[in-house]
């Protein structure tokens, strides 16, 4: 039996837009084993809605077969999923990280992670969740003359997360609807410096540059409608000793980065704002992770 184990992610963090991504300890689990036959059994968080459903993880199993040009006769597949679905959490990139490494396996490993990041970003059309998912750690990349560039920042030892997930899901391709097709250069430019000085405040542990640096002019302001007191969340999460805030990835979680002495604040600021404002959701503390998808 094979058996992969992949983060959730969070994407863009703040002016990173299809380009920055981090890992956070949230996992869904994929087995696997050579079979006769095609099984597969669906368990765990939200389950029931990806039973019948066009399955992410297969289809990247049947890109990765038919890339190498090999495929076992059948398998037995157990997708165990504990990362909330249309959230911003990466589950696609989960699912798809968690296909392309357990189909690797099942015939042999003919592709190195490299390989992998390409056919996923194929398949999720760009490479913030899956790089990070694949890679663990902060990871900046982008698509070049049909090259994926990346690198890994590793991000520092007192950083925590603190997010939000409402019950009400967000799906990217709305999310990416709302969007502008151009942009001025004013925000263009606003964009690129202050994902540099983001990546420059990663780098150093800046933690004041990091809160200065993470806003954005491309996303956030079309896609702040789709969340319910999203200005709300930002003003007590950074009130309550956040040093940073961000939509995650596309909504509708949102995400505040802090030390870990002021996360519990956090936390139950969250809480008691969802409370007031009567939305239903999760709010809980994840870690960075180093880790990217691993065997176990
Ligand atoms: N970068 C992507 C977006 C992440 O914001 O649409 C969600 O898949």
């Amino acid at each position: 039996m094979i058996k992969v184990k992949v983060p959730a992610t969070t994407a863009n963090m703040g002016p990173g837009f299809d380009s920055l991504g981090m890992a956070l300890s949230r996992y869904s689990e994929f087995e696997g084993e050579i079979a006769e036959n095609i099984k597969i059994r669906i368990s765990g968080l939200e389950s029931e809605k990806l039973k019948g459903n066009k399955n992410l993880v297969i289809d990247s199993m049947n890109y990765l077969f038919e890339k190498v040009g090999k495929r076992p006769k059948g398998y037995n597949l157990h997708i165990k999923n504990n990362i909330p679905l249309a959230r911003g959490m990466g589950s696609s990139a989960a699912a798809i990280i968690g296909g392309l490494k357990l189909a690797n396996a099942l015939i042999d490993f003919p592709l190195n992670d490299d390989q992998l990041l390409e056919l996923a970003t194929d398949i999720e059309g760009h490479p913030d969740n899956v790089a990070p998912a694949l890679f663990g750690n902060i990871i900046l990349s982008t698509k070049s003359n049909n090259e994926i560039i990346y690198r890994k920042i590793a991000p520092f030892e007192a950083l925590e997360c603190v997010l939000f997930s409402p019950d009400y899901e967000v799906s990217t391709s709305n999310s990416r609807n709302v969007l502008p097709k151009s942009y001025s250069l004013q925000d263009a430019v606003y964009n690129s410096s202050h994902l540099a000085l983001l990546i420059y405040g990663f780098i150093t542990n800046d933690t004041i540059l990091i809160g200065k640096a993470m806003n954005d002019k491309i996303h956030e302001p079309y896609r702040k409608k789709l969340i319910n007191s999203f200005d709300e969340f930002k003003k007590i999460a950074l009130d309550s000793g956040a040093f940073a805030f961000s939509l995650s990835g596309s909504g509708s979680t949102i995400i505040a980065y802090c030390t870990k002495d002021h996360s519990k604040n956090v936390l139950s600021s969250f809480e008691k704002l969802a409370n007031e404002k009567n939305i239903s959701g999760k709010a809980e503390i994840l870690m960075p992770c180093k880790k990217g998808a691993q065997y176990e």
